[in-house]
């Protein structure tokens, strides 16, 4: 059993980290750790941010540890909200808002293309290295679908005709930024 701690609090990325791993790990929450204050996300990039988040948890807890760290990046606004993800309309997270700005940055847009991106930290015996995971697809015009979270509702990765929150979460992991960063993270773990 590899035991490791993820370094969020969102439920949703939990489940999706655990369902790709499988089994043979103990994913340890911050919560479990003692780690209930927010961890800062000051950094320019999302490379930044997810080695943040785990130089944070190592040096709390010396524990074996990974973050991630994801943006959504849009072509037609060079890359916005990118590293502002989950800031992007208000300071918090609040997901409907953010969907409501993206379609109003995009009304009339023709050029819809975007990708999400994660970058995972991972910090293993005292030393850190990163794998990436990315999903190419299009913003839609109207909000679909009610599973997953955040963007969801509005990105159609590239060959499907349904949304992220139209699909199972066994369908979203198969072909998602985080699930393609999380099997490059369990190859490595398996070394
Ligand atoms: P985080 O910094 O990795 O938590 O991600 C930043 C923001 O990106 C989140 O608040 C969400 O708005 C968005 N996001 C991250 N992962 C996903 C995803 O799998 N689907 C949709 N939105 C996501």
């Amino acid at each position: 059993m590899i035991k490791i701690v993820f370094a969020t609090n969102n439920a949703h990325k939990i489940a999706e980290v655990k369902a790709v791993l499988g089994e043979g790990y103990e994913l340890v929450t911050l919560k479990e750790v003692g780690i209930t204050e927010d961890i800062p996300e000051t950094g320019a990039t999302l490379d930044e941010n997810a080695s943040l988040k785990a130089r944070y948890v190592y040096n709390r807890t010396g524990l074996d540890c990974f973050a991630d760290d994801t943006g959504l990046e849009v072509e037609a606004l060079n890359g916005a909200p990118g590293v502002h993800s989950a800031r992007y309309a208000t300071d918090g997270h609040d997901f409907k808002a953010n969907n409501r700005k993206l379609l109003n940055e995009l009304q009339g847009a023709d050029n819809r293309r975007a990708r999400f991106r994660t970058v995972i930290s991972l910090i293993r015996g005292g030393v850190e290295q990163h794998v990436e995971g990315i999903v190419e697809g299009t913003i839609a015009r109207e909000e679909s679908g009610a599973e997953g979270f955040g963007y969801d509702p509005l990105f159609i990765p590239t060959g499907h005709d349904r949304s992220f929150a139209e699909m199972s979460a066994e369908e979203k992991n198969a072909i998602s930024h985080r699930g393609r960063a999380v099997a490059k993270l369990a190859t490595i773990l398996q070394k």
